[in-house]
């Protein structure tokens, strides 16, 4: 809603000019079309005005310049253009107020839901909870970091990839609560004109009913620490009964690992397991070779707790340790993967007879 030069000279050009969009997306939501409207509708607005006020501004500075003998007024009060530079900008300000009123009406209204998504913050990646469906997962940066810093090194754009994207139906009301687990994060996601602050111990609500089946991204848009530039929204809209049948697979495939943790598993199995469960999981703070970053995250590699204190490790990754950023993970991981990646550090940092062992957990 600024009135930018640049702004205006973008809207103007034609966009054939402009490989790329510079204005708000319109996006794929009735909301997102109205917030785009409003915000047009505002835009125009501070544009005739700033060209009301520099006209009238530059057409007295000609006009009247002192090279033509023009002299200062001097004058005490106007009561009449007193009360019309009140007035105007008032009237203007109810103007937009009308429109933006209704728009924020429709954008809080999240009543009457089809779905509810439970969205949680974690440093760095989003927690995915399917309320009353018994399906969750994470969704963390999948795009090698190699591959990041060289196409940013060649200047050239990219776009940030996830292991598990939101899957969400279209026509259908989507509820957004969100929260975090640590620090305050932000979910946005431009196309849907959705954008809500994911607050420690608070739930923020938001929602969506998207039109049209895709791939929508945004990401974090609240400074989180050392990844909040890699931490990447990727939500796929699916038309409803491909959703139904996405839905379905996923509560089949939680089942199974529900099952999972029943049978007997090798040891080659939980290392597989938990060397991924360690890179979605704890990499991001520990660092993928383990070495952490002191002090704010301990070296793994050789530390007691991983070499000698079982029950210490688990209770950590289960509870997470007070007054440190290790939150617990007792929500995080089944028990399938907490065995798994405690059998995989004490592999990986806390054995050096060249033989894997078989912690009892
Ligand atoms: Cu999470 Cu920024």
């Amino acid at each position: 809603t600024t009135l930018s030069l640049t702004t205006l000279a973008l809207t103007v050009l034609p966009p054939s000019v402009l490989a790329v969009e510079y204005n708000m997306p319109v996006g794929v939501t009735a909301v997102s079309r109205e917030i785009h409207s409003l915000h047009m509708i505002i835009f125009w607005i501070c544009v005739v005005i700033g060209i009301v006020v520099f006209g009238v501004m530059g057409y007295a500075m000609i006009k009247h310049r002192k090279s033509r003998g023009a002299v200062s007024a001097s004058f005490h009060e106007n009561t009449r253009i007193e009360i019309l530079w009140t007035a105007i900008p008032l009237l203007i300000l109810v103007v937009m107020a009308v429109p933006a009123t209704a728009t924020l009406k429709d954008m809080y209204d999240a009543s009457e839901s089809a779905l509810d998504v439970k969205i949680t913050g974690h440093q760095w990646r989003w927690q995915y909870e399917y309320l009353g469906e018994d399906v969750a997962f994470t969704s963390s940066l999948a795009t090698p970091r190699e591959q990041i810093n060289n196409t940013a090194a060649k200047g050239e754009h990219y776009l940030l990839e996830v292991d598990n994207p939101l899957v969400l139906p279209i026509h259908r009301k989507v509820r957004f609560l969100t929260t975090s687990a640590d620090v305050i994060h932000s979910w946005w996601v431009p196309d849907f004109g959705v954008k809500k602050d994911a607050i420690p111990g608070f739930i923020n609500e938001a929602w969506t009913r998207i039109e049209t089946p895709g791939t929508y991204r945004g990401q974090c848009t609240e400074l989180c620490g050392k990844d909040h530039g890699f931490m990447p929204v990727v939500v796929e809209a699916l038309p409803e009964a491909e959703f139904d049948e996405w839905l379905i697979a996923r509560k089949a495939e939680a089942e199974a690992a529900l099952n999972d943790a029943g049978r007997d598993w090798s040891l080659e199995e939980l290392m597989e397991k938990g060397e991924k469960t360690y890179a979605t999981i704890c990499a991001s703070c520990h660092q993928p070779d383990g070495q952490g970053m002191p002090p704010a995250f301990p070296s793994l590699v050789g530390s007691a707790i991983v070499t000698q204190d079982m029950q210490a490790h688990i209770d950590i990754v289960v509870n997470g340790k007070a007054g440190t950023p290790m939150a617990a993970f007792a929500d995080v991981l089944s028990p399938v993967e907490l065995a798994a990646v405690i059998t995989y550090e004490r592999n990986a940092w806390g054995n050096d007879t060249g033989e894997l062992v078989q912690p009892a957990v």
